[in-house]
């Protein structure tokens, strides 16, 4: 079915699809990448191979309702891996086909024990093409066992499908007592983002710590990691520890956040509505905050996830208290996700003091003063979670940006400091960092600039918001305890800030 709303003030009338699960936007009028449709057709594909263009391929993105992993899992493993039972075990649960590579022959009994599928994969060329790789390093204790890793990924790389995934399993470096084991542990930071570079074709390479005791923390992360959700995500590392709080399992995977409540603030349009949109599809009951002029595009989105509305300028002086009301109102919330921000861009000699103010207060201050009281009130619950949206501007800075580079630098300033702080009260706190997202933000940006910062990743295309949605919706998750205190990037493997 296809719904078309007529258009709101000063907003792009936006296309509506629905499925099962709800109704979620098409990509908005303006906002398409033309170069990407045109390579992917068949006149495009001949003209691109001819005068040797990029060709960025069309990503495979979750839709409700399929399944985690849709092909094989090649599992290899250097040391005396520790992990195997834990993967084992998620393994099972999403019903994936796991192959075992030669190296883990020995370990073979110890994964059947765990319940572990495990068949045998030919290296020699004539195993079955692969959709994921995963490579437990956690027993690797000396960097002179670092031969199983070069020789598991020789052997298998060229067996990946494009849109394939892979993920390495470490122990985090800064928790290992020998030095030995931190150093082989810290370089695996090297091969995962080198081989993200490589690999090319749309393949995700993520790079994940597991703190010892915290093996049965994984799942979320591995649902995330290796499915369509994390589309534009790669080279990425992520820490997974003791849960935070309450540790629990969805009853339903298909809607982890079910009778939960969400706010997610500038929900009208963009990254936000997309927010939103995944929040309910995740079973969320979403609270839409935008600024009282964002009210045409509020109450369109809300409405079309059956959430509510509130509009508020999150800067203002009595926006925290406002928000605790509110919040205790409705019996509490359960997730924070703070998204407005605003960009104010002019060099910092022609920048008049103004915008370097408004944009600081809104992208840093308010969130910090909004969950203080939040917290301190008891309106986001034990067990709550929050998650921010910074941007790679404030990981590698930018022309013209220094308001918005330190602000989304404060938010990640913000989330390493107060993370262990609000873990105190079982709350999470972790921020995505995007790249180049197609949005109106980024479609007013000059031509020449856009297809630059498009293209200028191992993707060779911007991302969706649903991609910047779908991580923070991985981080929202009940099942989320382990992750508190990481920034993730979801540009794509930019080349800025890299
Ligand atoms: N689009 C990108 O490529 C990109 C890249 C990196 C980071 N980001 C970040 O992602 C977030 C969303 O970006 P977007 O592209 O969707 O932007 P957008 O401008 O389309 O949407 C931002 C929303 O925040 C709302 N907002 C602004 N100030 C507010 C306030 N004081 N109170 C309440 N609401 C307010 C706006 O009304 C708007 O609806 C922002 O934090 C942005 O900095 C975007």
């Amino acid at each position: 079915m296809t719904l078309e709303p007529g258009p709101c003030k000063g907003l792009q009338p936006i296309r509506m699809q629905s499925n099962e699960h709800g109704i979620f936007p098409l990509q908005q009028p303006g906002m398409n990448d033309g170069y990407l449709d045109f390579v992917n057709s068949p006149l495009g594909n001949w003209l691109a191979k001819s005068l040797g263009l990029p060709k960025p391929l069309v990503l495979e993105r979750y839709r409700a309702g399929q399944p985690v992993i849709d092909g094989p899992v090649l599992l290899g493993g250097g040391g005396a891996p520790e992990l195997l039972p834990a993967l084992a075990r998620v393994f099972k649960i999403i019903g994936a086909q796991t192959l075992a590579h030669s190296q883990l022959r020995q370990w073979t009994p110890v994964a059947n024990q765990a319940g572990l599928m495990t068949g045998a994969w030919g290296a020699d060329g004539t195993g079955e093409k692969l959709k994921a790789l995963v490579f437990d390093a956690t027993g690797m204790d000396d960097s002179t066992q670092s031969d199983a890793l070069y020789q598991f990924f020789h052997d298998s790389v060229r067996s990946l499908k494009a849109c394939g995934r892979v993920l390495i399993v470490g122990r985090p470096p800064e928790a290992c007592k020998n030095p030995r084991k931190a150093t082989v542990q810290r370089a695996l930071e090297g091969l995962s983002r080198s081989l993200a570079k490589e690999l090319k074709r749309a393949i995700g390479v993520q790079l994940l710590y597991v703190t010892e005791g915290a093996e049965e923390q994984i799942e979320s992360s591995l649902r995330f990691l290796l499915s369509p959700r994390a589309a534009y995500m790669s080279a990425q590392v992520v820490r997974v520890g003791l849960p935070v709080g309450p540790a629990s399992t969805p009853a339903d995977w298909a809607q982890p956040l079910a009778g939960k409540k969400v706010l997610v603030t500038g929900a009208s349009r963009g990254i936000g509505e997309s927010i939103a949109q995944v929040m309910a599809r995740e079973g969320a009951s979403v609270i839409c905050l935008d600024m009282p002029q964002a009210q045409p595009g509020l109450d369109a989105v809300a409405h079309s996830i059956a959430g509510s509305v509130l509009e508020l300028d999150i800067s203002a002086a009595d926006a925290p208290q406002q928000l605790v009301d509110a919040a205790l109102a409705q019996g509490g919330w359960d997730v924070v996700v703070h998204n407005a921000g605003i960009t104010r861009d002019k060099t910092l000699a022609n920048m008049k003091p103004h915008l370097w103010q408004s944009v600081v207060n809104v992208n840093l201050s308010a969130q910090e003063r909004i969950n203080d009281a939040l917290v301190a009130s008891g309106a986001l619950k034990s067990g709550g979670r929050i998650v921010c949206v910074s941007s790679i501007s404030g990981i590698a800075g930018n022309m013209g940006q220094t308001n918005y580079a330190f602000s989304k630098a404060g938010v990640i300033g913000m989330v390493q400091s107060m993370a262990p702080l609000f873990a105190e009260k079982g709350i999470t706190l972790n921020a995505v960092a995007p790249g180049f997202i197609e949005t109106q933000m980024t479609a007013a940006i000059p031509f020449a600039l856009r297809e630059a910062g498009r293209r200028m990743n191992a993707m060779s295309q911007g991302g969706l918001p649903q991609d910047v949605a779908e991580a923070i919706a991985w981080f929202a998750s009940p099942a989320s305890a382990g992750l508190n205190g990481n920034v993730v990037r979801v540009c794509g493997q930019s080349l800025i800030g890299a």
